[in-house]
Formats: structure tokens, sequence, C-alpha cells
């Protein structure tokens, strides 16, 4: 090729390639050099330390997977990342938000799992305008009162993993329960998540004990569960205090008595450290390990050969992340920029997930089925369907 049929070629490439003005600027006076689009910042804002460590990498292992399934490319741009370890800690969260949005300037922002982290996060996504995609965090207002069109969640709002249990439990017939969790955002939500469903139909909360996150010094609270003889437990636990408490709960004698129940954070990512003591719980979740959704085995396959690992529900909220941010970026052609393109694309999507096809609510949250699974080995056996297409009430939403 010579000179000019060189540099008319890649004036051509130029033009179409996204962000070319910008190239372009630095390219053309510089003949020899192929002119790349500019890489899309993805933000990480994740526990990578702490009781939800293995949460955060859970879902940024399986993000990239997606990525690395499209050749590391979306929307013909390739991805840079720039990784935060919030910690779990909420007083850090907006400073730590606004460090990655207003420092680092990253195009979309993918995090997290804590609520009250979550909590910082969303008043510095909704000041920002940057376009954020929640992987966990169930806080209620980001797709409830402090809804906003930039902000998507693909995994569950608090109140959606634990609206189901209390039916659950009364089909079991157990007419009373004690309830216990962290004392934060989260445990706050999951408590008034399950009481409403569970007192619907009959059911009464006898004892309701609280510890701060991340504390795990269950002792004197399990002698108050035994002392008040409910008929069950109900609780929300999730990684290493999901670990520790499902093993306390059976070594303090309780198990056999009082049967445990949760939402299904209790026994996901951690049947393996849990062992014996977490045979045959019942929890709902809108995963489970033996779904007959061909997505899902698919992913499975795939990464187990990736990780050495078994995914989890948190792994399947991380992937459908990307999954997302795919589907607004093949909109606009790649072009970050165009926020309201992508907007527009990522409302009112059908994303075929591992977990079976989900909707997107007009509040930005998934409709999802509730699947009731127990635990067998080192699965959580899918059991039923608990709730079909459950959607998250949005209270004080004003969008859509
Ligand atoms: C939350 O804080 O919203 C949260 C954390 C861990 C979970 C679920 C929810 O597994």
């Amino acid at each position: 090729m010579n000179d000019s049929k060189a540099l008319a070629s890649r004036r051509r490439f130029l033009k179409t390639a996204a962000g070319g003005a910008a190239a372009a600027a630095g390219v053309l006076h510089a003949p020899f050099i192929i002119a790349q689009p500019a890489k899309i910042k993805v933000g990480l804002m994740l526990p990578y330390t702490g009781t939800y460590a293995a949460l955060g990498t859970a879902i940024t292992n399986a993000f990239k997977l997606y990525i690395a399934e499209k050749g590391g490319k979306l929307a013909g741009r390739e991805l840079e990342y720039v990784v935060l370890d919030d910690e779990s800690d909420p007083a850090k969260g907006v400073d730590n938000a606004s460090r990655i949005v207003n420092r680092d300037k990253v195009d979309v922002l993918v995090g997290t799992v804590h609520s009250g982290v979550q909590a910082g996060m969303v008043k510095v996504s909704r000041e920002s305008g940057v376009l954020s995609i929640i992987p966990n965090a169930g806080f209620g207002a980001a797709t409830g009162a402090l809804c906003a069109p930039n902000i998507f969640r693909t995994s569950f709002s608090n109140w959606q993993t634990i609206h189901a249990l209390g039916k659950v439990m009364m089909e079991k017939g157990h007419k009373t329960c004690a309830w216990i969790t962290h004392k934060y955002a989260a445990g706050q939500e999951m408590f008034e998540g399950f009481k409403e469903g569970y007192e619907k139909v009959g059911g009464r909360i006898v004892k309701d004990l609280w510890l701060p996150f991340p504390n795990v010094e269950f002792q004197a609270l399990l002698t108050e569960i035994a002392a008040a003889k409910p008929s069950a437990t109900a609780c929300f636990f999730a990684g290493g205090g999901a670990v520790k408490f499902v093993k306390d709960y059976d070594a303090a004698g309780l198990k056999k008595n009082i049967p445990l129940y949760g939402n299904g954070f209790l026994t996901d990512g951690t049947l393996q450290a849990q062992g014996a003591s977490a045979q045959g719980i019942l929890t709902t979740l809108h995963y489970a390990d033996s779904l007959n959704v061909p997505k899902d085995r698919e992913f499975r396959l795939n990464y187990a050969k990736a990780y050495k690992l078994q995914p989890d529900v948190y792994a399947v909220q991380g992937y459908d992340a990307a999954q997302l941010l795919d589907i607004g970026l093949k909109a606009v052609k790649g072009d970050m920029k165009n926020t309201k393109g992508m907007i527009k694309a990522m409302e009112g999507v059908t994303i075929d997930s591992p977990r079976g096809k989900w909707k997107m609510s007009k509040a930005h949250n998934p409709i999802q089925d509730s699947y009731l699974r127990q635990v067998v080995g080192e699965q959580n056996k899918f059991v039923g369907v608990a709730w079909k297409a459950l959607e998250d009430p949005a209270r004080g939403c004003k969008m859509g």
C-alpha cells in the first residue's frame, strides 16, 4: 500500500472507530501508528478483603469471563479496569466512589456487594450521572426511592430475596420463628421483607436478634434462640459470616429441633467450608445449582474451566452485569459517551442469564423467579419455584 492509500484507509477507519475524533488528533500526524479506539474504563468497586471478599472475587471473575468469551472486547472496544477494594466499609463508600468516578474518570461504575457501601455509591452515581451497574448489593432505595436513569441492577433487591421465605416456612408448619442477622442496611431490609411475607401468611416472629457487622461471636445469641423455643430460625448471613453461623448453629445443637432457614446467601459459595453443618438447609434465592437451563450449563462449564471453581449466585450476577453492559454498548456502536442511547437499550431488556431469563423492571431491577433450594452435598439443589416472576415493589421510585 502506498502512503496516500494507507492514509486514506486509516482515515476511513478513524471515521468509523468509536471515539474517532480524539484518536485522530493524536494519530494523523503519526501515520505509521495504527489507530485504536480508546479503551473503555470499567471501575470495579467491590470487596476483596473481609467477610465479603469471596463475593467480590466471584463477581469480578465472572465479569471478566464474559469479556474473555467476547475476545476481550465489547462493541469493538477493549476494556481496562480500575479496581478498588471497598472493604465493605460504608464509612468510606462516598470517598471511594468519588475517587473512582471523578479522579479516575471511569466510563462505567460496577459495584458493589454491601448495601451500606452502595448507599454512598448511589449518591455519587446520582450526582455525577455515571452509568452504574450494581452486581449484588440489595439496597432497596437504589431501585426504589433513589432510583435513577443511570443506575441499573443485575442482582436483586433485599426484599426480593426473602419475600417468599415466610410462605415456604409456613408450608413446612413453622408458625413461629426467631430472626437473626447482622445489624446494617441489608440486615434491616431483609428483616422487614421477611416480616412482611411471614406475617401475611400468619407467621409470628417471637424474637429478633442482631449483631454488629461483621462480628461473628454468635454464642450468646444462640443461647437466646434456644431459650425462646421458636419452631424455626430465619436469618440473613453471607460470605464468611454465613460459614461461621451455620457451623456454630449446628455445633450448639440447635439444627435438629429448630430448623434453620434463610435467603440463599446462607449457603451460596459457602458449602465446602460449611460441610455437614449445612446439609438439608432450605433457602430461597434467584439461583440454584441444578437448574435445567442451557445457558447455565454452558456458564458453569466455562467458569469451572477458567477458575477451577464452581460458580455461585455472585458469579451469575457479575456475568449478567457484563452482559448488560455489552447490550448497551452494542446499541451505541461502542460510543460510551452516548449514555442516553445506552440507557435506552438497557431499559426493558431481557437477559439470557444462567439463572434463567429475566426482564429489567421499570425501576432497573431484575424481575425474576425465586427458587426453593435444599443443600445436598456441596450443591444447593433446585427444589421448586417459590415465587414466579417476583418483582420488587420499587417503593418511592418515580421513574418509568
Ligand atoms: C447487601 O449488603 O446488600 C448484601 C450483602 C451480601 C449478600 C446479599 C446482600 O449476599
